[in-house]
């Protein structure tokens, strides 16, 4: 497995271009089995889901084209699987996305269910409650979801409240609802700007999608949706998680192809940490830290527009190099504080209370061995490393090729010390020169 290897110490300086987000290319790219007809997506990041995305949907029979490396023609014209088998929904849970398309297109899906997972339990029960108010018949077989439309094949538009906030629930039954028979009301909708982004890319399929981004989303159902060709927006994680890079080690960096208004409360929120943030423009930032320095603020992690919990362990790093005590509260995920044990293997004081971790800082971390054990922890422990002192080795880096898109070159980019130790027999990304166009 490969792993990283950090030298600390280094302030970052110069300009990262942003890649597109990986929470919005995975519902696109699902969003493509509605139709029979091509669906261009540009602006895809080169991560480890989508490849894996990619994987499922030409399992399931589409034909994916990728003409250059960010961008992915993919064709459903002749799907003959209806099912995300386990090996793949195990990896990467997303993969629960292909169920609303192929159900509303075909009558029919059988999704894995996706089981334990590093940040808690993560069920699905929302997403089948909700379709069964479409008029879905689901039951569960040998620990799959089997998923059929009612008599007649097509899905019945009705209102659907959801008890709690879901993201891909919300996208789940949002791609299902625009071929059902009627309107659709979704209510307590996420409002995530991926969600946003995936309506706009049905409406330009030719989807009647009226409300994303809000928390009642209104799918007037038509009876098919055709060609389309869609940017994907920039990765607001990967943004955060570059600003707190810039002010971590005391440098300076410009930022390039995100959307600021997307990370309105991660920036709101740094700078009430002491990181001075500049909007140069509607797709550039600049970020430093303020010349008073960094100080201790609280979080709360919540679905947007407050703050992302996809940004928590990051903050959490940045809390470490902080005067004062913070108080960082994660309410989406139980079991999501596995970063904090690594940081305080490197010295940073962390004490977990239940849903809650405290924090003082400021505290000179010291190079270590830390295993990485999700994708967001991951990026927390990269950030330790920038600033620690010595060497720290990562050990399974594969969690972050996951959503990452080349995080040592473009940290390399900008002045850190940062080596990829590949292992040549389980590498879990071929390097962009060796896949060339896929
Ligand atoms: C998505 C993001 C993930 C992010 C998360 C929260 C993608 C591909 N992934 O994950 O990066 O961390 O949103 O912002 O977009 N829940 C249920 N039942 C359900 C569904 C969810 O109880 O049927 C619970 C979950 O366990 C969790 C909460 O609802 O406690 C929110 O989860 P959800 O928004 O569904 O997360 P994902 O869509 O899986």
């Amino acid at each position: 497995m490969d792993k990283f290897r950090i030298t600390g110490g280094r302030a970052l300086r110069g300009r990262i271009n942003v890649s597109g987000a990986k929470n919005s290319a995975l519902p696109c790219m699902a969003a493509t089995l509605l139709t029979g007809e091509s669906v261009t997506l540009h602006n895809v990041p080169y991560v480890r889901d989508i490849i894996t995305q990619r994987r499922l949907l030409e399992d399931l029979g589409a034909h994916v084209l990728t003409p250059e490396l960010r961008t992915h023609k993919i064709t459903a014209a002749h799907i003959e699987l209806f099912e995300a088998p386990y090996d793949l929904v195990k990896t990467m849970r997303a993969s629960v996305l292909v169920l609303g398309p192929l159900l509303a297109r075909f009558g029919k899906a059988k999704v894995s269910l996706p089981g334990g997972c590093a940040i808690g339990s993560r069920p699905i029960d929302l997403h089948l409650e909700s379709l069964k108010q479409l008029g879905a018949e689901v039951s569960l077989e040998a620990g799959y979801v089997v998923a059929r439309a009612p008599r007649g094949g097509r899905l019945r538009g009705t209102t659907v409240n959801f008890d709690k906030v879901t993201v891909t629930g919300t996208e789940n039954l949002l791609m299902a609802a625009t071929l059902a028979s009627g309107t659709t009301t979704l209510n307590n909708a996420a409002r995530e700007p991926e969600v946003a982004d995936l309506a706009e890319l049905l409406n330009r399929m030719g989807a009647r999608v009226r409300g994303a981004g809000t928390p009642t989303i209104t799918i007037e159902g038509v009876e098919t949706l055709g060609a389309a060709e869609h940017t994907i927006i920039p990765d607001r994680i990967e943004t955060g998680t570059f600003l707190v890079a810039a002010a971590i080690t005391d440098g300076e960096l410009e930022l390039k192809d995100c959307t600021p208004e997307h990370s309105s409360i991660v920036i709101a929120k740094l700078r009430e940490a002491g990181v001075e943030i500049e909007e140069v423009n509607q797709s550039t930032l600049h970020v430093r830290r303020s010349a008073g320095g960094l100080r201790a603020s609280d979080i709360t992690t919540e679905p947007h527009p407050r703050f992302p919990t996809d940004m928590q362990a990051q903050y959490m790093t940045l809390m470490t190099q902080s005067e004062g005590r913070s108080r960082i509260t994660e309410t989406i995920f139980e079991n999501r504080f596995m970063h904090a044990s690594e940081m305080q293997r490197m010295g940073a004081h962390i004490a977990i209370d239940g849903r809650t971790a405290v924090v003082e800082g400021p505290t000179q971390l010291a190079g270590a061995r830390v295993q990485a054990s999700d994708l967001r922890a991951s990026a927390s422990l990269v950030l330790a490393g920038l600033v620690a002192e010595g060497e720290t080795i990562i050990e399974r880096v594969y969690h972050i090729d996951r959503g990452y898109e080349k995080i040592e070159d473009k940290l390399r980019g900008v002045g850190a010390q940062i080596e990829r130790l590949r292992d040549s027999v389980t590498s879990s990304l071929p390097p962009i020169a060796e896949v060339g166009v896929l």
